[in-house]
């Protein structure tokens, strides 16, 4: 990696990773701080550049998991990771004076740290979000990044709905923030405007009319709106951009961001068209998209480019026999560049808890202690039922919710009742939050709906469940299920994170994997319900009046 402050040389595209603040900013996506460590320490690995690890003055969970990101995987060079330098964290910063500090105090303890500061520049933004004139808008941006570069040497400023404002006027606000110390300017296409002419005409134009951006990094940050990000963040590229805003699967607000390995297979894949590499190791694409739509609960796709189920299968006789005469007649890219090779046989029931920690940390877990112990008996009981456990099986063992966030209600036994004939029936027992075992009953119109049901009896959060899904982790009739659910808190509720919208809509999501697909919907369903109950705040005082009703109850 060059220095993270002056331009790359110019065959090399800087990839700037915000899976953890534009792709938090998803529905749902929301992680603890130990989730968004182990996503950035996979990040790093991976390759990219620049880490943007959050919005500091979000809140202060937001500030202390920057914080910790950039204290420890900003200081360290991770196994497999090709740089020899550990990433850039950057904190995001909106133009005030105390965003701006906030961030630097985040990612300050980084080796490399960053401040990337925004303020819109679109008429429409200014009219009715801002308030403000150009010149005001002119003066903001020069002052905050002023402030900004005499803290830190790193500076990015982005001009948000960069793909909606008058060329003129960006090429005005560029070039003072440029002559206020700015090191990158980012371009956003923030809601997805623009089609790929057209934003690659804009980076040309910025490209010639700024002054001083010959100093500089020009970026893009394309949103998905139209489902154009990769393809006009590619025209940036072609046109003079040379880092790229991406997120692992593409996450991000609304349709999301530009996908990170669909970027880097494209120019990997059409080196020769575009003549530009990247420092991402391509080998482990699809690990680091298992694990960042694990820890997030977005499901990918079957149909998703690189990383997808079916993004190497070959369904149709003509394509199969073409494949079976020469693999390149249907496959651009072969699945070991991506890391979707066909998985191993690795561990079986007499394998160890060493060999098992190890294998976890060569596929990018790092679990330590009580977790890392969770997932090895579950591992050991999996082992009993399955003679072929697969690393995909180890994956979906390891991103089980069991022992990583709180829990205040877990599973001690479901059961359910069904068939052709008769109402499916669950009876559900947990252990509450002081203790206590709290059993419950109830009819669904299907197994799943009876034991949520029952849960939702027993939980009495308010919530409307907005997403279920179970899918086998590998082939074969053995094979472990994998549920994932999403679930809404109760829209008049009020108690929600302003980084993730107003109006008491905040969802949660929880996923975990059992052999039995009804142990895996409950554990899932549950572990939803805890993160729930988590913003809730519900039972963070040491006696609450429901709990102890509760175990007074039982
Ligand atoms: O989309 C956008 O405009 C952003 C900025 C904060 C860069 O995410
Ligand atoms: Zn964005």
């Amino acid at each position: 990696m060059t220095s993270p402050v002056t331009k790359p040389d110019p065959s090399y595209v800087r990839i700037f990773d915000t899976t953890l603040r534009d792709g938090e900013q998803s529905p749902g996506a929301t992680m603890t701080s130990e989730e968004k460590l182990e996503v950035a320490r996979a990040l790093s690995r991976l390759g990219v550049d620049v880490i943007e690890a959050g919005f500091p003055s979000a809140s202060p969970d937001d500030f202390d998991a920057v914080r910790a990101i950039a204290q420890t995987i900003g200081n360290d060079v991770p196994q497999g990771r090709i740089a020899t330098e550990p990433p850039v964290i950057c904190g995001l910063a909106r133009a005030t004076e105390k965003d701006i500090r906030t961030a630097y105090e985040a990612v300050s303890v980084a080796k490399h740290p960053r401040i990337h500061t925004f303020l819109a520049t679109s008429p429409i933004h200014r009219e009715h979000k801002l308030k403000m004139t150009k010149e005001q808008v002119v003066t903001r941006a020069r002052e905050m990044v002023t402030l900004a570069r005499s803290l830190c040497a790193d500076i990015e400023f982005s001009p948000e709905d960069a793909g909606r404002t008058e060329p003129e006027f960006l090429y005005e606000v560029l070039t003072a923030v440029v002559e206020a110390g700015a090191t990158t300017l980012n371009i956003p296409d923030t809601v997805g405007y623009t089609v790929p002419e057209e934003f690659g005409a804009l980076i040309a134009g910025i490209i010639q009319n700024v002054k001083g951006v010959e100093g500089v990094t020009v970026s893009v940050h394309c949103h998905n709106d139209l489902g154009l990000a990769s393809a006009n963040a590619l025209a940036g590229i072609r046109n003079g951009a040379r880092q790229a805003e991406v997120t692992i699967n593409g996450i991000g607000e609304r349709a999301g961001n530009t996908s990170l390995e669909e970027i880097v297979m494209a120019l990997h894949t059409r080196a020769p068209l575009y003549g530009l590499r990247t420092g991402i190791d391509t080998t482990q694409l699809t690990r680091t998209s298992r694990l960042v739509s694990l820890r997030t609960g977005m499901v990918v796709q079957p149909n998703k480019a690189v990383v997808g189920a079916n993004a190497f299968a070959h369904e149709a006789g003509i394509h199969q026999d073409g494949m079976l005469k020469h693999a390149q007649t249907y496959e651009i890219m072969t699945p070991e560049s991506v890391g979707a090779s066909k998985t191993l046989l690795v561990l079986g029931k007499h394998s160890g808890r060493h060999a098992f920690g190890v294998r976890l940390r060569e596929l990018g877990h790092a679990l330590e202690g009580e977790a890392l112990e969770a997932a090895f008996l579950r591992f050991k009981v999996l082992a009993d039922k399955k003679k072929r456990i697969t690393d995909a099986d180890l994956e979906a063992l390891a991103a089980s919710e069991v022992g990583r966030a709180r829990e205040y209600f877990s599973l001690e036994a479901v059961q359910v009742t069904c068939g052709s004939n008769g109402m499916p029936t669950a009876t559900v027992k947990l252990r509450g939050p002081s203790g206590e075992n709290i059993v419950q009953a109830a009819v669904g119109t299907g197994p799943v709906h009876a034991v949520f049901t029952a849960i939702d009896e027993i939980v009495k959060a308010p919530s409307e469940l907005i997403e279920y899904s179970i899918n086998a982790v590998t082939e074969g009739i053995d094979a472990l299920g994998h549920a994932s659910v999403r679930l809404r808190a109760a829209a008049n509720d009020g108690r929600v994170n302003p980084q993730h919208g107003a109006g008491g809509t905040q969802v949660f999501h929880g996923n975990a994997a059992d052999s039995d697909v009804i142990v895996a919907s409950t554990k899932a369903y549950l572990a939803a319900q805890n993160r729930l109950l988590a913003m809730l705040g519900t039972y963070e005082k040491a006696e609450s009046p429901e709990a102890t009703a509760r175990a007074s109850a039982n």
